[in-house]
């Protein structure tokens, strides 16, 4: 299996505070990977070093085998690559199929324009629109199709964040706690539903999870703990849920309590 996204020594400071320090992992191609750690611990600043919103302080980040230092946010999206945020970002004003069918917010290619009225568009707008319609039948959410994005629940909110990730053809998500506010039953079928992404489709999912027993059973491939920037260890979820530094390091971390 071939190595799509190399994380290498990456660091990102805020003023005086290292938020990543030193982080180095690999994600290989068509696995689902979990990135986790105690709050605060730099996972969402490394999804924004990774698609190019943020400057790094030191590192690099391959993704495909292109070193992606010069390249803009949408540059890297065109690689392959799609994220969502742990601040869901919808269009509020447009309802909740039209969220769907307009690319993420930030990650627009500067043609995009233009290809809406190129010959072959039609049809694969047709293509979207049915996929579009599969997606909302997936997250239990066709009934809402044509309600505005600002009267959906904090839950439904995420629900069609995740769709419009997987509305794109990128080979990678980077996902930020898909499945945080969504109730227990429907976070386990979301999974499912990825492992299937992964499976059938071989697209390579990296997924962001704050609930540690959850990763532990949603059927990844690997976890990437996280602790203070730093990593603290890779390794299948049997190898996490023995380590006593895991344990260590979220039993130190006071907020966990709100989980
Ligand atoms: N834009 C920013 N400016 C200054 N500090 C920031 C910024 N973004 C994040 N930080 C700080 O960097 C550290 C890492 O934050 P980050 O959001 O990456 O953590 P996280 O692991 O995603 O946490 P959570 O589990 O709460 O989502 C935190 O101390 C945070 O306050
Ligand atoms: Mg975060």
């Amino acid at each position: 299996m071939s190595i799509i996204l190399t994380v290498d020594s990456l660091a990102k400071d805020f003023g005086g505070l290292k938020a990543v320090d030193g982080l180095s992992f690999t994600v290989e191609e068509g696995t689902m990977v979990g990135l986790i750690g105690p709050n605060g611990c730099g996972k969402s600043t490394t999804f924004n070093c990774i698609s190019g919103l943020l400057e790094k302080t030191a590192g690099e980040v391959h993704l495909f085998g292109t070193d992606t230092k010069s390249l803009r946010p949408d540059q890297i999206h065109s690689l392959g690559m799609t994220r969502t945020f742990q601040h869901t970002r919808l269009w509020r004003e447009m309802t909740v199929i039209e969220n769907l069918l307009i690319p993420p917010r930030k990650q627009f290619q500067p043609n995009v324009i233009k290809s809406l009225f190129s010959p072959k568009h039609r049809k694969a707008e047709e293509l979207r629109i049915q996929r579009a319609w599969e997606v909302l039948e997936l997250l239990e959410i066709p009934h809402m199709a044509h309600n505005l994005a600002s009267e959906l629940s904090g839950g439904q909110s995420k629900l069609v964040d995740i769709g419009r990730a997987m509305m794109g053809q990128s080979k990678i998500l980077l996902l930020d706690e898909p499945v945080a506010g969504v109730a227990g039953p429907l976070a386990e079928r979301i999974f499912k539903y990825l492992r299937r992404l992964v499976n059938e489709d071989g697209i390579t999912l990296l997924i962001i999870e704050h609930n540690m027993e959850f990763i532990l059973q949603a059927g990844v491939d690997k976890i990437v703990v996280m602790h203070q920037g730093k990593l603290l260890m890779e390794g299948t979820p049997q190898q996490v849920k023995n380590s006593t530094a895991v344990k260590e390091a979220y039993l130190g971390d006071d907020d966990e309590e709100e989980e």
